[in-house]
């Protein structure tokens, strides 16, 4: 099998002052039309607001351009545009209460099936593992698709250090559960905390990712802060946030999602645009930051890693395991 090699693009490589101030002008251009929200349905509003964030908020250093066709979405959308039930429910709510989120003191408990158990603490992790800069392409569940310049290690660095026995067969997730912190919790919305799951061999693929950060920045609290899983080639949906515990189990865990809507969202998750979702269709998706009136683009096979995890899934019915 051909080793994967992530494109690799360094923060120091960058900064391109026409393509800053054509962002700046595409933010500009956002506000103008969330401005007039008299356009469409309330979907469409809802969506024309979320772009229209205040330009100044954007970092002065968020130019990355990437080579080939993968372009980074821009900082100012991936932070604005959410989901993350704990910060409130609307795309711009995770931002505006993302002041809640303290993320010191944090540590992460390891725990399960195997032989050393522990607790690291944030800054331990962060010393232990560097981070690495790879830019994914990245789905979420609600068809939109946005190119993440995400920074963190691979999981399996982490996850080998606590030597996960025979028995351990998936790795199970858990999200810190503070309502002080997370004031989302303090409803009944979802099951809390939030859980999610992998399979040992999808946990340990070189492209499952611990994110750190994004953008040549510390991961903002919105997006998961002080770390969150990343599969970039799953539904968005399964790359859990601010997460405080990880387990090694025997039998497959249950997921936040799959515990709300079994028949809606499955515990694999993968890309695909071949099974759609009971309520939509999976076959297209808006490019996040390219504009409302953008045509859709076609939504590929394992959100277009199929050659580096298709084999993860050989022999499987796709359709029974969604
Ligand atoms: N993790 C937690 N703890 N709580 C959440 O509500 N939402 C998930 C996932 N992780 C969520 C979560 C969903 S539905 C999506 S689409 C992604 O986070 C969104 O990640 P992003 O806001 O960084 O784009």
């Amino acid at each position: 099998m051909k080793r994967f090699q992530p494109p690799r693009i360094l923060s120091s490589r960058i900064t391109d002052e026409k393509l800053w101030k054509s962002r700046r002008k595409i933010i500009g251009a956002a506000g103008l039309l969330g401005a007039g929200t008299l356009l469409g349905g309330a979907g469409l509003v809802r969506y024309v607001d979320a772009m229209s964030g205040r330009p100044d908020e954007a970092p002065d250093d968020a130019a990355f351009v990437a080579t080939g066709p993968l372009q980074p979405t821009p900082y100012k959308y991936i932070t604005h545009y959410n989901n993350f039930y704990e910060l409130g429910v609307g795309k711009q709510t995770p931002a505006e209460n993302a002041h809640y989120l303290k993320t010191r003191p944090w540590s992460v408990e390891i725990s399960g099936e195997c032989e050393k158990p522990g607790i690291l603490d944030i800054e331990e992790i962060l010393k232990l593992f560097p981070s690495e800069e790879r830019i994914y392409r990245f789905r979420c569940v609600e068809a939109w698709a946005m190119v993440v310049p995400w920074e963190g290690f691979p999981l399996s660095k982490l996850l080998k250090r606590f030597q996960p026995t025979s028995r351990a067969k998936y790795v199970e997730f858990r999200t810190l559960y503070d309502p002080e912190r997370m004031p989302g919790q303090k409803r009944d919305i979802l099951p809390w905390p939030y859980v999610e799951g992998l399979r040992m061999d999808e946990a340990m693929h070189p492209l499952t990712l611990i994110a750190t950060g994004l953008y040549g920045k510390e991961l903002p609290a919105q997006n998961g802060a002080p770390l969150r899983l990343v599969v970039p080639w799953k539904y968005g949906f399964k790359s859990i946030k601010s997460i405080v515990s990880i387990r090694f189990t025997e039998k497959q865990p249950r997921n936040t999602w799959n515990i709300l809507q079994p028949d809606e969202y499955g515990f694999y998750a993968n890309v695909n645009p071949a099974v759609d979702h009971p309520r939509w269709s999976q076959k297209r998706e808006r490019v996040l930051g390219k504009g409302i009136f953008a045509e859709k683009q076609p939504t590929l096979p394992f959100n277009g890693y199929a050659e580096q995890v298709a084999g993860l899934y050989r022999g499987m019915d796709l359709r029974k395991y969604f």
